[in-house]
């Protein structure tokens, strides 16, 4: 490091030191999941709720990038249980990767699970869930009318210039529902995850170059048949 770079900043007495053991369960955990699930889940769903006086705020701020837009990030954000179970039919609104980040996640009918970003692509509205429209429901826009195709995300009618940005979402074996990245509008799920993860992870295109593929789990077996 050059005289010229930027120092770290000196810890804070009063900031408790990282616990390396939960930071350890966290890529155990991101990793154990991933492995299960990159190659074989479904995508996902969610919803932004924006009050009314910020809408225009809002929306001018997501344009022009001010504020960020879920997927934007490119460390892997946290592990996250949202729900101990999603019947088929139901959806699920969350906060996602942070707290300020509202989403959702809805499985449909014939056990596809997805996430997505909730905040409209257009001006920055909710985006909501209509179960009762189309073969299999849609994501919709009430500000503009803007819609959402359920499995991809993608504009499917409407002034939204970009699909929504998704939520990875994976299920367990006990059927509880995990959040565990991000991707950008127009990204797989895979190449979100591996973006923030780094290439090498299990289920990345990097992971083992040369060795056995990561195996399929009962997870993902059990996502498909539900
Ligand atoms: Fe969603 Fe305009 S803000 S369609």
């Amino acid at each position: 490091m050059s005289v010229t770079d930027p120092q770290p900043p000196a810890p804070d007495p009063h900031t408790p030191a990282p616990d390396p053991r939960a930071d350890a369960a966290q890529e155990a955990l991101r990793d154990r999941i991933a492995a299960d699930s990159l190659t074989t889940r479904r995508d996902y769903l969610r919803i932004v709720a924006t009050v009314s006086g910020g809408l225009a705020v809002g929306g001018v701020a997501v344009a022009s990038g001010i504020l960020h837009r879920h997927g934007d990030s490119d460390a892997a954000p946290d592990v996250k249980k949202i729900a101990d179970r999603i019947e088929p039919g139901e959806s699920l609104a969350f906060r996602y990767p942070g707290d300020e980040d509202r989403a959702i996640a809805v499985r449909m009918d014939d056990g596809t699970l997805a996430g997505y970003s909730a905040v409209c692509t257009h001006l920055a509205c909710a985006v909501l869930w209509r179960k009762e429209r189309g073969s299999e429901g849609e994501l919709y826009c009430p500000c503009h009318e803007g819609i959402f195709d359920a499995r991809t995300g993608e504009v499917t009618a409407g002034p939204p210039p970009r699909g929504l940005p998704k939520v990875i979402l994976v299920e367990e074996v006990d059927g509880s529902v995990w959040a565990i990245g991000t991707a950008r509008s127009g990204e797989s799920l895979v190449e979100g995850f591996c973006r923030q993860n780094g290439d090498d992870r299990p289920g990345c295109p990097g992971f083992g170059a040369g060795g056995p593929a990561a195996p399929a789990r009962k997870t993902a077996e059990r996502s498909e048949r539900t």
